[in-house]
């Protein structure tokens, strides 16, 4: 029989290899939008395990989907299809502008796959030079090798040997520079709606609108990077939907099953058949479990009970951190769409994000950075608005401690 050996955050620093740096605190049980730590606390959970937990923890109809997969089926392998794969992906082509899926196991896998799909497209339509991928300054799309290399922040791609070629990054929201970049030897241009990782800073519409021309003039794929903003985060089932621009691929993973591991790539039949039988796999894409979790967490998000309920959320946010931006000027900007929410920290407070996370833990509230000058929050999408105010008294707590203490710091 397996033994439950006890455990603490510093077994952490003993077994794992350090590359992270967890938080003190060891959460081990949630529920909707709590959850509680080892020691019992109870926290509100406004970071959603970084977009992921779009319907809250423990729902009870993902705990009852995936109990009945679990004792079903757990795997099949690519050498077989399996239903709640295929259930999956009818109901994402039936919602959204795709017409063909391929399952991944996280948002890089989902884009790994975006882009690999974007080379074979562009050496089988434009031949060899075509394998161009414009990207954006400040973009962020995952860790595998190809895409820290995508992904436009040097910090995450150096010393990891030479870089990939045929990448070019320019400015995000800069439609000249996009101009100046794109040409026939782009194969794909990609795209986050809203810059998630670097700030929650979305895309102008018209930006989008010209990406879409250029691809087109130029026969390259267009590509969202929706795992952060999609799923209903902003308010859409993707976030295509509320720019109007209709992407060839976009990728999903984070939300999509709310917390098991799951990712997708969506695109049209026509770009979908560049890739053949062994052309791109993986051996857990589209496993049962995930599926199974993903087509419930799909039925419940992508219904007017939710999508119509965060408008009235995100409005409640923003009132009351537009407040405390004038309240303890703490904040310059607040931005974002539904429940992707980024609060820029004002020049005084600068590079401190991560400090005023730890200050809100310490008063029992889970939130996001998202990089060093933006406090990012990205709570379920059906997050009780008592739970909405309870958490924001505790943010504001959290920010007149942390302020007090600084100034009371340097007098
Ligand atoms: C826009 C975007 N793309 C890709 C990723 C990578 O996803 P994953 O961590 O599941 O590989 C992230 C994760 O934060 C993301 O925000």
């Amino acid at each position: 029989m397996s033994q439950k050996v006890p455990v603490t955050r510093a077994d952490f620093d003993r077994y794992l290899v350090p590359s992270y740096a967890p938080s003190r605190i060891v959460p081990v049980r949630g529920r909707g939008s709590r959850v509680w730590d080892q020691q019992g606390h109870e926290l509100i959970d406004f970071g959603g395990g970084i977009a992921v937990t779009g319907l809250g923890h423990a729902h009870p109809a993902l705990v009852a989907a995936i109990t009945e997969q679990a004792n079903t089926l757990w795997h099949a392998s690519n050498l077989f299809t399996n239903e709640p794969a295929l259930r999956l992906a009818r109901k994402l082509v039936e919602a959204t502008f795709a017409d063909k899926v391929f399952f991944a196991n996280s948002g890089a896998e989902a884009n790994e796959a975006a882009f690999k799909l974007g080379r074979r497209y562009g050496a089988n339509t434009g031949g060899e030079n075509k394998y161009e991928i414009v990207s954006a300054i400040n973009s962020f799309h995952g860790r595998t090798l190809f895409t820290v290399n995508v992904t436009g922040q040097a910090k995450y791609s150096s010393g990891f040997g030479p870089r990939i070629e045929g990448v070019r990054h320019v400015a995000f929201n800069d439609i000249a520079a996009l101009e100046a970049a794109v040409g026939p030897n782009t194969c794909a241009v990609v795209i986050e709606p809203i810059q998630g990782e670097s700030g929650v800073i979305p895309a102008d519409p018209a930006y989008l609108k010209r990406a879409r021309e250029l691809c087109d003039a130029n026969k390259a794929l267009l590509i969202f990077d929706e795992v952060q903003t999609g799923m209903g985060r902003i308010g859409k089932l993707f976030a295509y939907e509320h720019y109007g621009v209709v992407p060839d691929v976009l990728t999903s993973a984070k939300s999509l099953g709310n917390g098991f591991p799951i990712g997708a790539m969506l695109t049209t039949d026509a770009i979908a058949g560049h890739f053949t039988p062994g052309t791109h796999g993986s051996t857990y894409g589209g496993n049962p479990l995930g599926c199974a979790a993903a087509e419930v967490a799909l039925d419940i998000i992508n219904s007017p009970e939710v999508l119509e309920g965060i408008p009235a959320r995100h409005e409640r946010f923003m009132q009351r951190l537009e407040k405390m931006a004038k309240d303890y000027g703490v904040f310059s900007q607040v931005r974002g769409m539904g429940l992707l929410i980024g609060a820029v920290l004002s020049s005084q407070w600068q590079g401190q994000a991560a400090d005023f996370v730890r200050a809100c833990e310490d008063q029992d509230l889970l939130i996001l950075q998202a990089g060093p000058n933006v406090l990012r929050f990205a709570p379920s999408l059906i997050i009780d608005f008592t739970d909405i105010d309870e958490g924001l008294d505790r943010l504001e707590r959290a920010i007149k401690s942390y302020i007090g203490a600084r100034e009371s710091a340097t007098a």
